[in-house]
């Protein structure tokens, strides 16, 4: 994890330039239909620079966790101008520091298709651990199309993808949902074949 903390802490002053045609032409739609799922104590995991802030539904009490500190410097500056009040902590989402049953809703938005797949039964099991029972984690993630010429096109990409954002399109989330822990409430595609959103239910 010091690989992607370091890199994360390095791009944090350009990740949203970086980001911006995509955050304006393709996430700003997508982030409200996340949101809309959220309820309660939540937790925003991989919180970044803050980009879920604005869409926080009334209501919830949000904690924002992330790796890099730069990246967690910027979504407090976020949080400031949104007058949005919002816990924030340095926290690896494979190693979380709260009680078991504490969330009733996790989000987490671009954080698994960074995280290597090795890596990912680990954070599932933190976040089943840190949900009350019957809390919701919603999961919106990059993964291939399954049409050939965009599937083409995405891997000619996935080099620069992973030199900017140590992200890809390869990772198999849906496969470490165990089925004895998580029911699966909704899985479709939030744009074109390549945006997943899944929202599971912890049993
Ligand atoms: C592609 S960004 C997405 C940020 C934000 N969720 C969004 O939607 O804009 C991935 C974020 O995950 C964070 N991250 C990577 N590995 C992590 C880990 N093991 N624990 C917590 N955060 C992590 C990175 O520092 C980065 O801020």
């Amino acid at each position: 994890m010091a690989n992607l903390q370091q890199h994360y802490d390095s791009i944090s002053k350009w990740y949203e330039i970086l980001d911006w045609g995509f955050e304006q032409f393709r996430y700003r739609k997508l982030r409200p239909m996340v949101w809309s799922h959220a309820a309660g104590k939540t937790l925003d995991l991989g919180v970044g620079t803050g980009l879920n802030i604005p869409y926080y539904p009334p209501g919830t009490e949000v904690t924002g966790v992330d790796l890099s500190a730069g990246m967690l410097e910027k979504a407090k500056l976020r949080a400031e101008r949104h007058k949005v009040p919002i816990e924030l902590l340095h926290m690896d989402a494979t190693d979380l520091k709260f009680n078991n049953v504490t969330f009733n809703s996790v989000v987490s938005t671009f954080l698994f298709c960074v995280l290597p797949d090795e890596s990912q039964p680990q954070a599932l099991g933190e976040i089943h651990r840190v949900l009350v029972p019957g809390g919701k984690l919603i999961l919106m993630e990059y993964v291939y199309s399954k049409k050939f010429w965009r599937r083409l096109w995405m891997k000619a990409l996935e080099p620069l993808v992973y030199r900017l954002y140590r992200a890809g399109f390869d990772r198999n989330t849906h496969t470490y949902l165990k089925e004895t822990q998580w029911k699966i409430l909704e899985d479709s595609f939030v744009y074109q074949d390549t945006i997943r959103l899944m929202v599971v239910q912890k049993k």
